[in-house]
């Protein structure tokens, strides 16, 4: 059986983790596209290079042209700038539209039957700029932000409770931004219920408060560490799995940017809410029941999404 073909629109700090990530895990050959020449080049024969000591199989190419994606299984789209001191955030969405156009047309034409995952900031406007400009269908397009946040929110439990993160389960709806919701209810350790821990002294609300802010300002928490960059390995690691959850038809519940048509009231916009992710895409929105906090939460997330979504659209007449 020939082997998947994974591409990566981008190899910047994050596109060069994806690709050693999917090599790792043996998910297919991988091709690397990026506008600088030298640079998917050098990390595709860097990673081959590393391929023999780590024991895996792949074939890895990078290009500075967009044939290198033709026929691809999976697509993951990090391309696109970072906002820069002196750029206001108009800038910031005009210029990474352009990028989404550019990598969607590319995408109708090399890689039409594959699987997409946006990871390009603002998350939310881009994977819809994206999967517009692509025109391929909304259930094949979804955004790299939940399976982040929530990673980062089970950190911060595991880490508070002297736990294996392995045993922590957390939720985050709505928009990849300060607007975001993590639902303490539905996140769990060891199955049990974060309010039940407060109930058993295991922490408290003020604590949980105190993660849910760190949870929120996470992606700002790593800028201002590295100060030169934003996070990458554990975005890559995000995108992985939900690359690998289509590959592999798992049927895993994650939480993405999915497009929605209606669910939790929603319509026309791509929003951070639970899926099924299987061999035919986003397979399904989850609609949990929600509280009358946590909808309101949600109403002000969503608001959020649909002005930078708005913008985005405005910006960019491609889109239109
Ligand atoms: N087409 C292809 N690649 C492009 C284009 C384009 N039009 N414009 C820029 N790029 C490439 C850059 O050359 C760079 O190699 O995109 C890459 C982005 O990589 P980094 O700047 O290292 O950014 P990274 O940390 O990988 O993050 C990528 O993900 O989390 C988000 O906010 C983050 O939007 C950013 C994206």
């Amino acid at each position: 059986m020939a082997r998947n073909r994974i591409a990566l629109i981008g190899g910047g700090q994050i596109g060069g983790t994806l690709a050693l990530l999917a090599g790792l895990r043996e998910l297919g050959d991988i091709a690397i596209f990026d506008i600088l020449d030298g640079i998917p080049q050098g990390k595709a024969l860097d990673i081959a290079e590393a391929a023999p000591v780590l024991g895996f199989d792949a074939d890895l190419s990078g290009a500075k042209s967009y044939d290198v994606i033709r026929g691809a299984d999976v697509v993951i789209v990090t391309a696109g700038v970072p906002r820069k001191p002196g750029m206001s955030r108009d800038d910031l969405l005009a210029v990474n539209a352009k990028v989404m156009v550019a990598a969607g047309h590319a995408i109708k034409r090399y890689a039409p039957h594959a699987f997409v995952i946006v990871i390009t900031n603002p998350l939310d406007a881009m994977v819809f700029a994206l999967q517009k400009a692509s025109g391929l269908p909304a259930n094949r397009v979804v955004g790299m932000a939940g399976v982040l946040d929530s990673a980062r929110f089970r950190h911060f439990l595991a880490d508070e409770f002297k736990v294996s993160v392995e045993d922590v389960g957390a939720f985050v709806l709505g928009g990849h931004g300060d607007t975001m919701v993590p639902l303490v209810r539905y996140s769990t350790v060891g199955g049990i219920p974060l309010p039940d821990l407060v109930k058993m002294g295991w922490t408290t609300r003020k604590r949980l408060d105190e993660i849910v802010a760190r949870v929120r300002n996470g992606g700002a928490e790593i800028v201002d560490l590295l100060k030169t960059g934003s996070a990458f390995y554990a975005p890559a690691a995000a995108a992985i799995e939900m690359a690998e959850a289509y590959l592999k038809d798992k049927k895993r519940i994650l939480p993405c940017a999915a497009y929605l048509d209606g669910q939790y009231g929603v319509k026309g916009l791509y929003v951070g809410v639970p899926v099924v992710i299987g061999a035919d895409g986003v397979e399904k929105v989850v609609e949990i029941t929600l509280n009358a906090s946590e909808k309101a939460a949600f109403a002000k997330s969503v608001d959020a999404v649909r002005v930078l979504a708005d913008d985005t659209f405005r910006l960019e007449p491609a889109l239109g």
